[in-house]
């Protein structure tokens, strides 16, 4: 299979420890092994500070944008030094060079951009484009609700939605605010347009987004930790 990964920054780089980074190498290295791989880093904490910062210091949102693609592309190159030679050296800037660097077999980390949206909407155009068999957004969340069940205690977990569902949540989750969407909006319209098989899951525990990566995700059957997203009945 074709894999494209979005990895949360949140659960890639949490307090920047280096052995995390190991850690997830190991099993990126191992899903690599049975599928072609793609992965998208995301900022985390570090980019959500400097975005702090940028905006005290009365930054415009395209600035911060770009503040935070640095930061998604710094992510990029600290998993590339940690897979080695696994890893394609370079961090692709666009979808094309992308495209380009699969052909070497080797695992290829990137960041975001262009502003205006987050490495989930960067990891689902990358999908689209290489017409992948399966987009993984790896959270810290175990999936898909129906509201934002940090905000509401009646919130349900979806085990599977259609893509058109995924958008109507998002959708009413981000018009609140405070509340975080588990899916970009903007990702969450990609999967739709082009029917793309997408699974959000839970994977602070990165042995664990090994099991699933090498496992169901093949069989894309359920999983506890996570949300399918399919067009599929
Ligand atoms: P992230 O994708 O990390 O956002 O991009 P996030 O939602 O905070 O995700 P986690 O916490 O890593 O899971 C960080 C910021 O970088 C900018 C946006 O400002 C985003 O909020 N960015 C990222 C872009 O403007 N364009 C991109 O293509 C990617």
């Amino acid at each position: 299979m074709l894999i494209v990964l979005s990895l949360g920054g949140s659960i890639l780089a949490k307090n920047l420890d280096s052995d995390r980074f190991l850690k997830y190498a190991k099993v990126l290295r191992d899903i690599s092994k049975k599928h072609t791989l793609l992965v998208v880093t995301g900022g985390g904490e570090a980019a959500r500070d400097y975005i702090g910062a940028a905006r005290a210091i009365g930054a415009d949102e395209v600035t911060c944008d770009y503040i935070g693609i640095e930061i998604t592309r710094l992510n990029a190159r600290l998993l590339i030094a940690a897979l080695g030679p696994d890893a394609y050296p370079e961090i692709p800037s666009n979808y094309l060079e992308a495209s380009k660097a699969m052909t070497s077999g080797k695992v290829v980390v990137m960041g975001g951009v262009t502003p205006g949206q987050t490495t989930d909407a960067v990891a689902a155009i990358l999908a689209e484009y290489l017409r992948a068999d399966l987009l993984t957004i790896a959270t810290s969340i175990d999936g898909v609700y129906s509201s934002d069940p940090n905000c509401d205690p009646s919130a349900v977990k979806f085990d599977k939605i259609s893509p058109e569902k995924l958008i109507s949540i998002v959708m009413a989750i981000e018009m609140k605010a405070g509340s975080k969407s588990p899916v970009d909006p903007v990702a969450a319209k990609i999967i739709e347009r082009c029917k793309l098989d997408a699974l959000v899951m839970d994977a602070r525990n990165p042995a664990l987004l090994g099991e699933i990566m090498c496992g169901e995700a093949a069989k894309k059957s359920p999983v506890s930790c996570g949300t399918w997203i399919t067009a599929k009945k």
